[in-house]
């Protein structure tokens, strides 16, 4: 008999196996992610901004700082919005934090983390005051799944984020997309079949393949109520 890992429930949505969403603006990649935050069985966490750039009705419990995540994985929250001034900085404190509680937990808690817009936090052309989360964000790609850490990158900009990140991920949620991103070289390696992402029936459904660019899903909409 093999042995499943217990971040291995075979469910792209629930296992514990990262995820990039990619496709242009407007086709629906945030909102079939506040889908994935309030219905997935994982504890998930959305790193979001503050201000202006805030995405909106994000599901959870919202904190404002590291202290407030304590309280919210104490009281057993289980979607938790942080809403961040500075998420290069505390994407730090999140991953030292979700590390430690994957360690005391001995891993059998499920938890997610889902960046949006996760070109500003780890940039492809980093300078080097970017290079720390652009590290952290590697480090939860590529060491959170072991810790039954998934992490969900959502960028209309998939060429600006970073590379090493982006081939962690196993699943790719693809949406559709201006032709430079795909005959950029990192998407063309990827190996998607954009005959799928064409032939959905409208911009907000998505493709979901696999890290092999076998589609597993042709059919990925969030339902109205998220978006
Ligand atoms: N499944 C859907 N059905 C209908 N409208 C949708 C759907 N998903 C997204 N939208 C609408 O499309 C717009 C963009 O959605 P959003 O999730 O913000 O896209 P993105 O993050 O890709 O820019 C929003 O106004 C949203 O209400
Ligand atoms: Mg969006």
């Amino acid at each position: 008999m093999t042995e499943t890992p217990i971040y291995d429930t075979g469910i792209p949505w629930t296992d514990g196996y990262n995820m990039a969403v990619l496709g242009k603006t407007q086709t629906g990649k945030t909102s079939i992610c506040r889908e994935l935050q309030a219905t997935s069985p994982r504890v998930s966490v959305w790193l979001n901004e503050a201000g202006i750039d805030r995405v909106d009705d994000v599901p959870g419990y919202t904190v404002q700082s590291i202290d407030g995540l304590r309280e919210a994985f104490a009281n057993n929250e289980f979607a938790i919005e942080w809403v961040s001034h500075d998420r290069q900085r505390d994407i730090l404190e999140l991953q030292k934090f979700l590390f430690g509680v994957a360690d005391r937990a001995d891993r059998e808690l499920m938890m997610q983390v889902i960046v949006d817009e996760v070109q500003d936090v780890a940039p492809q052309d980093a300078t080097s005051e970017d290079m720390e989360a652009v590290k952290t964000v590697r480090r939860f790609c590529k060491r959170g799944v072991k810790r039954n850490i998934k992490f969900v990158a959502i960028t209309q900009d998939p060429t600006a984020y970073d590379k090493q990140a982006l081939r962690q991920s196993e699943y790719r949620l693809i949406f559709d997309m201006a032709n430079e991103n795909r005959k950029s070289s990192v998407l063309r390696k990827m190996g998607f079949d954009w005959d799928a992402v064409d032939a959905t029936p409208d911009r907000y459904t998505g493709v979901l393949h696999d890290d092999s660019g076998t589609v597993l899903d042709e059919d990925v909409k969030a339902e109205a109520r998220f978006a």
